[in-house]
């Protein structure tokens, strides 16, 4: 199999941080962001079986177990499917915040399946892998399966996610100069907790409020009508519950309707929220405003992050 390698053994690749959720789209929606995100440093060695190095930045608190680390749940999956004979070792560098809303799970389950299928010059297509770095990110979420942070973590941009099985997944195109302003508060969601504090069935009537809004959405981002983006991100299904973990979240929401922001929500499971904007300048204004407004409600008592980013349009990249 080295042979096959051209000698190359080693790669290192980023994946990216993404918004899941967009509002509405609860489980269907997500886009990629430029940073923050993982790296992973992939080795093939003759030794088989998969070994976790290192892992920094998580400040020890990520499984090196790799029965419970996503990236290697997700490498495990995609080596037992191509029936490779080697082995492989991970170095993970968190460069992202975890139990935020991010998709950090599914950021490094992605960056670990591309990472190999690279080195193994793509016996297997994009679309291919996902399902391998469903099985990293399933361990995250309570088993439940949900591919709208893997999904635009592996492809980049903004894509919906029509089924899971079989798995359709549309590309949404984006509007140009489309900017997206991050609060992290310093609060951990868990994921499996965030889902199961969900009703397990809405009325038709909030159905129809929601269905017609994630078509807005779409209809909105292909039509460059940004005030429709704004009406139709609107979330009756998840924010109203999910809102209650996140103290200071009304403030906030209240601060950036003032602003010239084109969307606002939960990211993913949360904590984290996003605002939606058409510059980097009105961004990093947004970002002030968020983070004061967030620091105002809760008394100073809870420290935050500001990210600012671009949409990510390519997916995971090499690093080297
Ligand atoms: N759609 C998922 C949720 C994203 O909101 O539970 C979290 O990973």
């Amino acid at each position: 199999m080295h042979s096959e390698l051209n000698g190359i053994t080693e790669i290192r690749v980023f994946s990216p941080a993404t918004v899941s959720n967009v509002g509405s789209g609860f489980d269907i929606f997500g886009f990629a962001l430029d940073e923050p995100g993982d790296e992973v440093i992939l080795r093939i060695t003759k030794q088989k079986g998969i070994r976790i190095l290192k892992i920094s930045g998580d400040n020890g608190l990520l499984p090196m177990d790799t029965a419970r680390n996503t990236c290697t749940v997700a490498l495990s999956s995609m080596m037992k499917k191509l029936n490779l004979n080697f082995g492989v070792e991970i170095e993970i560098n968190k460069k992202m915040p975890f139990k935020s809303g991010l998709g950090s799970s599914a950021a490094s389950a992605v960056a670990g399946v591309f990472a190999l299928n690279t080195l193994l010059k793509n016996p297997v297509t994009l679309y291919e892998l996902l399902p391998f770095a469903l099985e990293g990110e399933r361990i995250s979420s309570g088993m439940t399966v949900h591919s709208d942070n893997v999904a635009p973590a592996l492809f980049g941009g903004f894509v919906l996610v029509r089924s899971n099985d079989p798995v359709d997944i549309i590309s949404i195109p984006l509007p140009k100069d489309f900017y997206c302003t991050i609060l992290h508060p310093h609060i951990e969601i868990d994921t499996a907790h965030a889902r199961s504090i969900l009703p397990s069935s809405i009325s038709l009537h909030d159905g129809i409020k929601q269905w017609a809004n994630t078509a807005g959405l779409v209809a909105g981002l292909m039509k460059r009508d940004f005030a429709l983006v704004k009406r139709s991100i609107e979330d009756n299904v998840a924010e109203p519950v999910r809102s209650k973990l996140i103290p200071g979240f009304e403030k906030v929401k209240e601060a950036v309707n003032y602003f010239n922001s084109f969307g606002f929500g939960i990211s993913g499971s949360g904590p984290s929220m996003f605002a939606l904007t058409r510059s980097k300048l009105d961004a990093l204004k947004i970002g002030n405003i968020m983070k004061k407004s967030f620091a105002q409600a809760n008394d100073g008592n809870i420290d935050s992050d500001i990210f600012i980013s671009s949409i990510n349009i390519y997916g995971p990249k090499i690093l080297g």
